[in-house]
């Protein structure tokens, strides 16, 4: 995913532009560029490589100019190098794109037998072509143009531009990735969020699906997908300044880690009431009483949330769950139950495949529940109801705390599902509530083995690979460990359940190959220890996580971490510490880039 930033300043805005995309750096970070109208010609400083890059080439030769706009890449379309960096620019135009262009080879072919001179490798850069043509050969306005180029252009995107000789204007459009418009005093922004926005104003209007906007400094004008003029509405945005701060902390994902008692409670307030720790009300419009089967998706970490959800919806709720990756369920031919319910989960609210799963899914009369981080974000907007996690904006590309707030979001839902289905009496229900309200008080707790998780990573990054395993809901996490791991260390990882192991992956093991066991002292405990006694006798070095029972009764190991005793259906809430740390510590004793690692970015918003 990249990131757009647009400003119509008082002064010259290449510098104001540069500290938003730093803001915008994690959604993408191989390459980044600006573009200004000076004096009416479009100037440009692009640079490959992190924002700091970029920093350098405008320190060098800094860039004049009132109106501009910025983007930093995730690239899709061509290498990242400086070419390829955004913004795209004619003699007329410069634009900045995020998403995909699917018609892009032909419309390129089109142009480049027209004699237009293609300078990229990327799709974006048609889109630049395009409205120079029409300027160029039909005399169009900036305005029509634009909406012409729109007209031929097929995908998902949000587009700002800049045009030579205007600088009071800037174009943006919005087709399935998000764009906001903030209004300062005098002065006009536009971003791919208001996060970006944050330092400028607070006043923001999110376009809608389909919407393209003209913005001068005295105001915008918004059209929607059949040209004619439509309201948005205006909402004062509470994303902060102080949100890119690290706190002290040497990555935001450790500050995230770190965040996880606050924001599980933040979140847990939304759901339930501390008082007499019973459900508040939530979800009206999803009556799981009328469901006869419940479909999750997602992708990544969010899917794994899901899928521990899987086993919660089944046992309190007896409420069949159908689960598969957002990128899989869209393209199956599911039989979906009449009255069924799907629910997404999303951190940035903006995958692609997840959205595309969704409206697949409501195609096929399905009821919607999004839960989502961004409540302005796409499948919120999309959802019938929209469960929001209250984990604050999650810089650091790894995802921590949004997982667990979706897991503590998912949990009341599956309470809430229970309790609906008559299926748990209000005894059980404030038992597990009375559970949950446990959890921030033992993330923290599990956060006090950080120093001894932190010497036992040291030892963790030297191997080349790692497996990790589980059983029931431990079964997830040891998939969410090998994800965690391998995304920011680059050492790779497998999660698999702990009774396959014998299946196959047993042939991996040697002395060379550490086994992570998440077991719990819960109904699989000893089954999952009998497997790892069956690494053991076959060379392999364990790494057990279990409370302080589970780890006396296991016998010797190569290594343990300690976690608290917890409920054990709700383990995977206080698990999510170690596993996290433990992939934290093995990047850093690698020293890889944590925060943003090589070839991702933040959120995709292409498939
Ligand atoms: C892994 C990670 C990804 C995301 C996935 C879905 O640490 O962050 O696997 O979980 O890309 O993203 P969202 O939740 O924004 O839909």
């Amino acid at each position: 995913m990249c990131g757009i930033v647009g400003i119509l300043g008082g002064g010259d805005v290449a510098i104001p532009i540069f500290e938003a995309l730093k803001r915008l750096e994690y959604r993408g970070y191989d390459s980044a560029g600006i573009a200004t109208i000076d004096n009416g010609e479009i100037v440009r400083r692009r640079a490959a490589g992190k924002l700091n890059a970029l920093h350098e080439k405008l320190g060098a030769a800094p860039l004049a100019g009132r109106a501009g706009i910025g983007h930093t890449r995730w690239a899709t379309h061509g290498a990242p190098i400086e070419e390829n960096a955004h913004p795209h620019a004619t003699d007329h135009v410069s634009i900045v794109h995020n998403g995909i262009i699917e018609n892009f080879r032909e419309l390129r072919d089109e142009l480049a037998a027209k004699g237009r001179n293609f300078q990229s490798a990327t799709d974006s850069e048609v889109i630049a072509q395009l409205i120079t043509v029409f300027v160029e050969e039909e005399g169009a306005a900036p305005i029509e143009a634009f909406r012409k180029m729109l007209g031929r252009v097929r995908g998902a995107f949000a587009i700002a531009a800049v045009f030579a000789g205007n600088d009071d204007l800037i174009l943006a459009a919005r087709k399935g990735s998000p764009l906001a418009i903030g209004r300062g005093d005098g002065e006009m922004f536009v971003g791919s969020d208001a996060f970006a926005l944050a330092p400028f104003t607070n006043r923001v209007t999110y376009l809608d699906e389909g919407d393209h906007a003209a913005i001068t400094r005295a105001g915008f004008e918004v059209f929607d997908g059949s040209g004619a003029t439509v309201k948005r509405r205006e909402t004062v945005s509470s994303a902060s300044d102080a949100m890119v701060d690290k706190d002290g902390h040497r990555h935001f994902m450790a500050k995230e880690i770190h965040e996880q008692p606050e924001v599980v409670g933040h979140t847990l307030a939304r759901f339930v009431d501390p008082t007499d720790a019973s459900l508040l009300a939530f979800g009206a419009n999803f009556d799981f009483k009328k469901l006869d089967r419940l479909t999750i998706s997602a992708c990544g970490t969010a899917y794994y949330a899901g899928l521990i959800a899987k086993y919660w919806f089944e046992k309190w709720a007896r409420l069949p769950v159908e689960i598969d990756i957002a990128s899989e369920l869209r393209y199956r031919d599911i039989p979906y139950a009449e009255k069924g319910g799907a629910i997404f989960v999303s951190q940035s609210g903006e995958t692609a495949d997840t959205l595309a799963a969704l409206r697949e899914a409501k195609a096929h009369g399905q009821r919607i529940g999004a839960v989502v981080n961004v409540a302005e974000s796409s499948i919120a907007r999309e959802a019938d109801d929209i469960f929001q996690i209250n984990a604050g904006p999650e810089i650091g590309v790894a995802s921590t705390k949004a997982f667990t707030c979706q897991l503590v979001t998912l949990a009341c839902l599956a309470i809430k599902a229970g309790a609906d289905r008559g299926l748990l009496s209000k005894d059980e229900q404030s038992g597990l509530v009375a559970a949950l309200m446990e959890i921030p008080r033992l993330i923290a707790e599990a956060l006090q083995q950080e120093a001894a998780i932190e010497k036992i990573s040291a030892e963790l990054s030297k191997a080349r690979d790692i497996l990790y395993i589980g059983r029931g809901v431990s079964f997830p996490m040891a998939l969410e460990g090998a994800l965690k791991l391998k995304e920011i260390s680059y050492i790779h990882a497998e999660g698999y359940a702990a009774g396959e192991l014998k299946h196959g992956p047993i042939a991996l093991i040697d002395e060379h190959v550490p086994v992570v066991v998440v077991a719990p002292s819960d109904r699989h405990y000893e089954k999952t220890i009998s497997n790892m006694h069956e690494i053991i006798a076959r060379g392999g070095r364990p790494l057990l996580i279990s409370d302080k029972r589970g780890i006396k009764a296991a016998g010797d190991v190569w290594a343990a971490i300690e976690a608290p005793d917890t409920h054990p259906l709700l383990s995977p809430l206080v698990y999510a510490v170690p596993v996290q740390l433990l992939a934290y510590f093995a990047a850093t004793a690698k020293g890889t880039d944590v925060d943003q690692p090589r070839n991702l970015a933040k959120s995709v918003t292409v498939e």
